[in-house]
């Protein structure tokens, strides 16, 4: 019987396997630290497979700073933390397919690997922006536990030598982790100023690639300057914008606006509806395309010098014909083509910069927050909803899934429902955040919220009421599923016991911790499998023991002691495609074999493992 991993891939051999594939040459045994016999990548043979000429010596443009290579290191670090359920906290548990996950979003980020790999359509991340003032997280997980917890968060302030470069690396793992979870057509917006703009740009091409930058859109996010500034009064952000893909992401354009629409009127009751008259000269000039047109009054018309008519005297003439060039009301005007509004794209090609009048400004979101919670400033520099709306509805469609791993105050999860309520679409989220302490002088620690993700689930159930009243008829999921990051499930001997003499076993034999629920554990397995989280769950009591079932058939578990004949063979019966047993529960070889001989008579397909 296979044993739960529990703990997630090693990326690094994950990566290792892709090169093979490509090129097997490139790839050696060496000795690793434990002096066994592991596959290793030969990189000079590497850089010659993909170099025409010989590299020796060569000098490559490159973007790096010091820690680089511990951030790659770090993202393909395997964890063996958990995410543990937190149904009494979160909202319609049973039917929801939103996410809100508490923890550090690199931890959460490789937890997500697997189950939501290639699955994600558009993250939209608003990660700290490095002003010197931001809290960042120091990646440091060779600390011990307790120093861990206590150094997590570090204030990155300018007087610390390696200011550019402990943000680079914070970004850089985060961004190699999540590009995983991208679909082939996915695209991540980054909202960033200009402390890291330079340096983020050059991290992303090389993530993302060059080729699959999109745009660096500037958004208007103040209305009036900041006269105390010394110089300029900076008054936008951007937001970084690629593909995973540039060949398969497809844009869906901005809603036509009632302004753009109130360009197009019918003067002549054409039965084709609205249209817009458009110039019919066009520079430079093409000669076959000069000739002298007589308008339905007798007025001669030339093009303007310089110009010639944008289509030849046939096709003219069959415009003509078909009522699609207008000479003005009283037909001596100079032509025009007519553009009808039904034949226009429907979505409207997005320009670069993005006023605040079309998104919002800094300050409307923050008054926007504010009115959710009674007037009372919880979250400094929330972004306005319409702005992620705009992100969102450009590359998502009805029933994507949206993912935001710096998600603060929770804008984007108040897009998303918004987004919903107003189509009638399923897009889901999964938002990540980190329980960072608010300070104890704030109001929101005064009123009660000791962190900001009490403020972030408070804030989605607040707009979630909000958009309700507004869409009384919509059906939008107002739900989301808590998780909490936490350490694994298992004690340590769970990873290590091939390390302990045998006669030791037996005493350390119930290798789960002891504050652990079976709910905890059947997520850490759920996890493990690689299955989405938000699958219905089911629990049913059958001989006094518990059985839980994930999804239609994905996976049944039972943890519980004394567990008979009848329940194993219960469970058969529902043909699950996994199953999971505790296997300090199966005491004897019997008992184990005697499990597996009732799977294998009634359900020969379900693969088996024990934690
Ligand atoms: C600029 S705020 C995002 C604001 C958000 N867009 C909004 O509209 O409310 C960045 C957030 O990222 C969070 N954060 C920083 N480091 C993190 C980490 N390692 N994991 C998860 N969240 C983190 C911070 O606590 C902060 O709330």
């Amino acid at each position: 019987m296979d044993k739960m991993k529990l703990e997630t891939w090693n990326l690094t051999s994950k990566n290792v396997e892709k090169l093979e594939a490509l090129f097997p040459n490139c790839i050696i045994e060496a000795k690793g630290e434990d002096g066994r016999l592991k596959k290793a990548v030969n990189f000079e043979m590497l850089r010659q497979m993909l170099s025409e000429d010989a590299v020796e010596g060569e000098e490559v443009y490159d973007f790096t700073w010091p820690g680089k290579k511990a951030a790659v290191a770090e993202a393909n670090k395997p964890t063996r933390m958990t995410l543990r359920p937190c149904p009494e906290r979160s909202v319609q548990w049973e039917h929801t397919q939103n996410l809100y996950i508490e923890g550090d979003n690199l931890e959460v980020l490789k937890l997500l690997q697997e189950s939501y790999l290639e699955m994600v359509k558009v993250i939209y991340i608003d990660p700290p922006y490095n002003t010197g003032n931001d809290f960042i997280y120091k990646d440091d997980f060779s600390a011990s536990k307790e120093e861990y917890r206590a150094q997590g968060l570090f204030k990155n302030t300018d007087s610390n030598g390696r200011f550019h470069s402990d943000w680079c690396s914070m970004i850089y793992s985060r961004l190699l982790l999540a590009r995983n979870l991208l679909a082939r057509d996915g695209v991540i917006f980054i909202s960033i100023d200009d402390h890291e703009q330079e340096n983020l740009k050059k991290i992303c091409n090389q993530i993302f690639g060059e080729g699959n930058f999109l745009a660096q859109v500037v958004w208007e996010r103040a209305y009036a300057p900041v006269n105390l500034k010394k110089h300029f009064s900076e008054s936008h952000d951007y937001i970084l914008c690629y593909a995973k893909n540039v060949a398969a992401a497809a844009c869906n354009g901005l809603p036509r606006s009632s302004e753009a629409n109130q360009r197009y009127s019918n003067p002549d009751q054409d039965p084709r509806g609205v249209w817009k008259a458009g110039d019919l000269s066009v520079g430079p000039v093409v000669a076959s395309k000069v000739y002298e047109i007589t308008t339905p009054g007798g007025r001669k018309v030339l093009p303007p010098n310089g110009y010639c008519w944008r289509l030849d005297k046939k096709t003219f003439q069959e415009y003509v014909q078909d009522n699609r060039i207008w000479f003005g009301p009283q037909g001596n005007n100079v032509p025009s083509i007519k553009r009808f509004l039904s034949e226009v794209k429907q979505g409207m090609t997005p320009m670069t910069i993005w006023k605040y009048k079309e998104v919002g400004h800094s300050q409307d979101a923050t008054k926007r927050l504010k009115e959710l919670f009674e007037n009372r400033a919880y979250f400094d520099y929330p972004k306005p909803v319409e702005l992620i709306k705009r992100c969102i509805q450009l590359y998502a469609d009805q029933e994507s899934l949206i993912l935001d791993f710096f998600s603060g105050s929770g804008t984007t999860a108040q897009a998303v429902m918004e987004l919903n309520a107003e189509d009638g679409g399923e897009r889901k989220y999964i938002m990540v955040q980190l329980p960072e302490k608010c300070r104890e002088k704030s109001i929101a620690y005064q009123d009660g919220y000791q962190n900001i993700c009490q403020i972030g689930e408070d804030r989605i159930r607040r707009a979630a009421d909000l958009i309700a009243e507004q869409y009384p008829a919509s059906e939008f999921d107002s739900g989301f599923r808590l998780f909490q990051l936490d350490e694994s499930n298992m004690k340590d001997v769970y990873f290590t016991a091939s390390e302990y003499a045998q006669d030791l076993l037996p005493d350390l034999a119930f290798n789960i911790k002891e504050d652990r629920s079976e709910e905890d554990i059947f997520f850490g397995c759920i996890i493990d499998w690689g299955l989405p989280l938000t699958y219905a769950c089911k629990t049913e009591w059958i001989d006094g023991c518990k059985v839980l079932n994930y999804g239609k058939d994905a996976l049944s578990a039972c943890f519980s002691e004394g567990m008979t004949e009848c329940v194993i063979t219960y469970m058969a019966k529902k043909h699950p495609q996994r199953a999971v047993f505790l296997d300090v529960r199966l005491k004897s070889g019997a008992q184990k074999r005697n499990l597996l001989e009732i799977f294998n008579t009634i359900s020969p397909q379900t693969y088996i493992k024990v934690v």
